[in-house]
């Protein structure tokens, strides 16, 4: 049950530290410096030999495929090309023996995502699926896996599944880069001890709760939202757009900040609230480049920062602050504030939060 809370949805977000601490459990072995996934290990010679890694999924779980692009190409050099299950399995797309297919789904029922993986299984390809339920159609069709250990995700908007996604990729990733000799040793360690600091971390972006709240109540009958980030947290503004839209319905995009001034800095005005993910490792002094150009235009700035930050602070209309930690693992603590501030819009407008309409928890149909 709701264990107190109003809603699956708030539950699952105040999940996320015991979630992603069972993601990662018997699989980071700080002591020994080793990272163990069997469904890894027992196939490392073909991780190391791909060509190539194609990520497959529909949304949210996309966008989890989008920020290990980040990570496997920067720590394990290994190049990566993130599809949209859908567009993927009918383009009659180039993958063979030498690829790697890997499937992300929270249900493991995803109709696409699970026909993507037949077709990359009939051309050869490798499969490797990422699911949270156990026994689901994607995690019996592939060829090994890792499960998420997230536990039941009841609301119908993805929020644990996506972080303990992110943190089974990452393990992947720094598994990966150790065998091919692509991280240092102490930037390996430094990773594992910073991940194995990361629940503690949720628990203190989750603090800010209420603050977000009070933001929430401002923005709420706003009727368009924009949200920037770069490299590691574009991702995370794609995936903070689609949790505003599919819970509270109010109309939101996500973009990478540098592409605003190709089209959407048209949409700027005082009524355009800007969610911008402006942490301090990666691109901080463009970003806040970008903020300088909102506000000059009248747009209302809701800054995601690091914890002491005082630039953003000092341009925003808002700040909302998150520990701080390495930027390939950013995104585990940026998306927490945007859940959250989709989740208090939506109750404020008296939307149901846990089954938004015309959505389903698994698309069994393409
Ligand atoms: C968003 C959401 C959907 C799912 C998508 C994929 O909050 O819930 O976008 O992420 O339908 O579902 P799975 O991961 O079950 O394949």
């Amino acid at each position: 049950e709701k264990a107190g809370y109003d809603h699956f949805m708030l539950k699952e977000i105040y999940e996320q530290p015991k979630a992603i601490t069972d993601t990662y459990r018997g699989r980071l072995l700080r002591d020994q410096a080793i990272i163990k996934m069997s469904g890894v290990e027992d196939n490392i010679k073909k991780f190391l030999n791909a060509n190539r890694v194609i990520i497959v999924a529909c949304g949210t779980s996309w966008h989890a495929g989008l920020v290990a692009e980040y990570i496997f190409e920067d720590l394990a050099r290994i190049p990566v090309e993130v599809e949209y299950a859908s567009e993927f399995r009918y383009r009659n797309p180039v993958i063979n023996e030498d690829d790697i297919l890997i499937a992300i789904s929270q249900s493991g029922e995803t109709a696409d995502t699970l026909a993507a993986i037949k077709l990359a299984k009939s051309k050869g390809a490798f499969v490797f699926g990422i699911c949270n339920v156990v026994g689901s159609s994607i995690a019996r069709e592939t060829h090994a896996g890792a499960y998420t250990h997230a536990g039941p995700e009841i609301g119908v908007a993805s929020t644990k599944a996506f972080t303990t996604q992110i943190t089974v990729l990452t393990l992947m990733a720094l598994r990966l880069a150790r065998a091919k000799g692509t991280i240092t040793s102490s930037d390996y360690h430094h990773h594992l001890l910073e991940l194995e600091m990361i629940p503690n971390k949720v628990k203190k972006a989750l603090e800010y709760d209420n603050h977000i709240k009070t933001i929430a109540d401002i923005y709420k009958d706003a009727t368009n939202c924009l949200y920037l980030g770069r490299g590691y947290n574009f991702p995370v503004a794609l995936e903070g757009a689609l949790k505003l839209k599919e819970i509270s319905y109010i109309h939101a995009e996500g973009y990478p900040a540098a592409e605003m001034k190709h089209g959407p800095i048209a949409l700027i005005d005082e009524n355009m609230p800007v969610i911008v993910i402006a942490t301090k490792k990666g691109h901080y002094e463009k970003v806040v480049s970008n903020i300088q150009e909102i506000k000059s235009r009248k747009g209302k700035i809701i800054g995601i920062v690091t914890q002491g930050d005082e630039q953003v602070r000092e341009l925003a209309d808002h700040v909302i602050e998150v520990p701080e930690t390495l930027e390939s693992l950013s995104p585990l603590l940026t998306t927490i504030p945007l859940q959250l501030l989709s989740y208090h819009i939506a109750v404020m407008l008296g939307k149901n939060v846990d089954q938004p309409r015309n959505l389903a928890k698994s698309v069994t149909v393409e």
